[in-house]
């Protein structure tokens, strides 16, 4: 395998359990594969070389640098189309074998400060994946204090949320929040730091991120449109950094994880069908990764079969979906 890709700024992306996603794709030679978060082309690189040919999508325009160098080095194999999981079924042009999405944010939006998703670097309090929208800032400075707390609590599952809400609404009387650093700041003044603990601010900064950029919402899209786009026998492979989007993901799957599966119009000892199949059980990074990668050690991949049956309509219900989601 080529060497992971730099980003312009700070460290290379290394991609997550890369193995595993390439063994629950397979077969590769001569595959279809979607990959619906390109970021800097760690796996599209490596499906490349194990021979496959690969779409990639991404709503961040700025990994397009690396999409070019990848498309000279595998003329007429790789193709990539800036978008949204959301629009996947208009830009894939076509069924195809494989699909994989690794959700949330790569090293490259993390390590830039002027990108505004880390409060280890301060930067504009901006998190949107696209140039478009809601900034993290135009939330903390707008929303009530009640949204705010229910934000903070549903998608970042902050059990202080209404202590740092309060903060918030305090300070912004004062003047509004522009940075990163001072929204850390304030959140530590606010619930305090203990020794040894992740930085107080980590789960409102989450929370943030996945409202700016809807990012359960576009999960939700982007697990429809590969029921849709996927052949007979296509595999899905998503990859997931935190225990709410992984929890949709496994009850998408496999829906007898969200309540009883049989259809209330058949017989009862007949199962409803199933539009996955060979669902496999979640699979972590092993100790070599961990050491190589810390990033890894949230990340956890979930793969399935697509079966004949009909692709359903989109319905979030049962998929555990939080009543606060931001944008959609
Ligand atoms: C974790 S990175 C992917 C890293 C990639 N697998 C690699 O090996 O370099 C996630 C990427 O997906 C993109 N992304 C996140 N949500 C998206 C969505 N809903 N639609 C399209 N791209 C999305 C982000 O902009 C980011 O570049």
């Amino acid at each position: 395998m080529g060497k992971p890709e730099s980003s312009a700024e700070g460290r290379p992306h290394v991609p997550v359990l890369l193995a595993e996603v390439l063994e629950a794709l397979a077969p590769l030679s001569g595959a279809r594969i979607l990959d619906g978060t390109f970021g800097a082309g760690g796996y599209s690189r490596a499906l490349l070389e194990a021979g496959a040919e690969v779409l990639a999508i991404d709503r961040d325009p700025s990994v397009r640098p690396f999409a070019e160098a990848l498309a000279g080095q595998f003329p007429g194999r790789f193709r990539f189309i800036p978008g949204t999981f959301a629009e996947l079924d208009s830009l894939a042009e076509g069924r195809v074998d494989g699909v994989v999405l690794d959700i949330g944010v790569s090293s490259m939006q993390l390590d830039q400060a002027k990108r505004g998703f880390s409060f280890m670097q301060d930067g504009p309090l901006d998190m949107r994946m696209t140039p478009e929208g809601d900034t993290a800032a135009d939330l903390v400075n707008r929303l009530e204090e009640a949204e705010l707390a229910d934000l903070l609590f549903q998608l970042g599952e902050e059990r202080k949320s209404r202590r740092i809400a309060h903060f918030i609404v305090t300070a912004r009387a004062q003047a509004p929040i522009a940075t990163t650093g001072e929204l850390a700041r304030l959140i530590e003044k606010a619930i305090g730091r203990k020794p040894g603990d992740a930085h107080p601010a980590t789960r409102s900064f989450q929370a943030l991120r996945i409202a700016v950029n809807g990012e359960l919402d576009q999960l939700v899209e982007g697990l429809f449109a590969s029921e849709r786009l996927l052949e007979e026998g296509g595999r899905l492979a998503v990859v997931t950094f935190h225990s709410l989007e992984d929890r949709i993901v496994k009850r998408f799957l496999d829906p007898e994880k969200a309540g009883p599966t049989r259809s209330r119009h058949l017989p009862q000892d007949v199962e409803a069908p199933r539009n996955w199949s060979d669902v496999q059980k979640a699979r972590k990074a092993g100790p070599a990764e961990l050491a190589a990668n810390p990033r890894a050690r949230s990340a956890t991949l979930r793969s399935a079969r697509r079966t004949a049956i009909a692709a359903r309509p989109l319905m979030t219900a049962g998929l555990g979906m939080p009543g606060y989601r931001g944008a959609a």
